[in-house]
């Protein structure tokens, strides 16, 4: 499981190289990715949204553009992401951990986490945390990305253990951060045992949407 110290220093040392990195890895499927995630939630029509591991803000932006009746707080453990996030426009943050949020019990429509759950320290723990925090009947949506199952396994493998790591050192100066990232999503559980894990972390409904092959995945379940 990912170390948090080592989590939040890596954030913290690329935080403000991010965004473009984010978008020049993926090849700018990020942004699509994230308008399939602010589709699904505007079915949702809440009321308010908790996007968790907010970062610099990237999906938080996307729901506020998109749906600008929604009140949206974004939440990151890691003060340097949420510096970029507010720089970009994003007007109400909170710096907590995931695992704790200081937040009451049932108090949001929505629930949201890209990219974010794959580094916390316990992904059974956080998703009880999420529900916690959730309405009954809310919903959560988890944008993160996946291991392609058949013939696109191998390239995207070697792409994503020797040669994302390369380029993301030429670009935010800390490659080991990027090693980290190959590993992480190796380990993190997809597809139905993902959908294992909401359930038991008490969630009902849960769903797997597999995107771009299979190197991305979007899971929603209501609380
Ligand atoms: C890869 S970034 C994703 C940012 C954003 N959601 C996006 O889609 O670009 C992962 C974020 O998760 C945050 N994070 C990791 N573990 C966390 C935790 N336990 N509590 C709060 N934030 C956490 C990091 O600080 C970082 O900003």
């Amino acid at each position: 499981m990912p170390d948090p110290a080592y989590v939040h220093a890596a954030f913290s040392s690329i935080a403000e190289r991010y965004v473009t990195a984010n978008h020049v890895l993926s090849l700018g499927t990020d942004v699509l990715w994230r308008e399939r995630a602010v589709k699904i939630i505007s079915e949702w029509k809440p009321r308010n949204l908790l996007d968790i591991a907010t970062g610099t803000g990237d999906l938080a932006l996307a729901v506020c553009r998109a749906l600008p009746e929604v009140e949206v707080l974004g939440t990151d453990f890691c003060r340097p992401m949420l510096d970029v996030a507010v720089r970009r426009g994003l007007t109400r943050v909170l710096e907590a951990d995931a695992l704790h949020l200081p937040l009451p019990g049932a108090s949001f429509d929505a629930a949201t986490v890209a990219f974010g759950l794959r580094n916390m320290a316990d992904y059974a723990a956080a998703l009880r945390e999420f529900h916690r925090i959730l309405r009954p009947g809310g919903h959560l949506l988890v944008l993160d990305f996946s291991m392609p199952e058949g013939l696109l396994a191998p390239p995207y493998r070697l792409y994503l253990h020797h040669v994302l790591p390369r380029i993301a050192g030429w670009l935010t100066g800390n490659s080991g951060a990027y090693d980290y990232l190959g590993d992480s999503i190796e380990a993190f559980p997809r597809g139905k045992a993902f959908c294992k894990l909401l359930g038991t972390a008490g969630f009902r409904m849960a769903t797997s949407l597999p995107l771009s092959g299979g190197i991305a995945s979007i899971y929603t379940a209501e609380a």
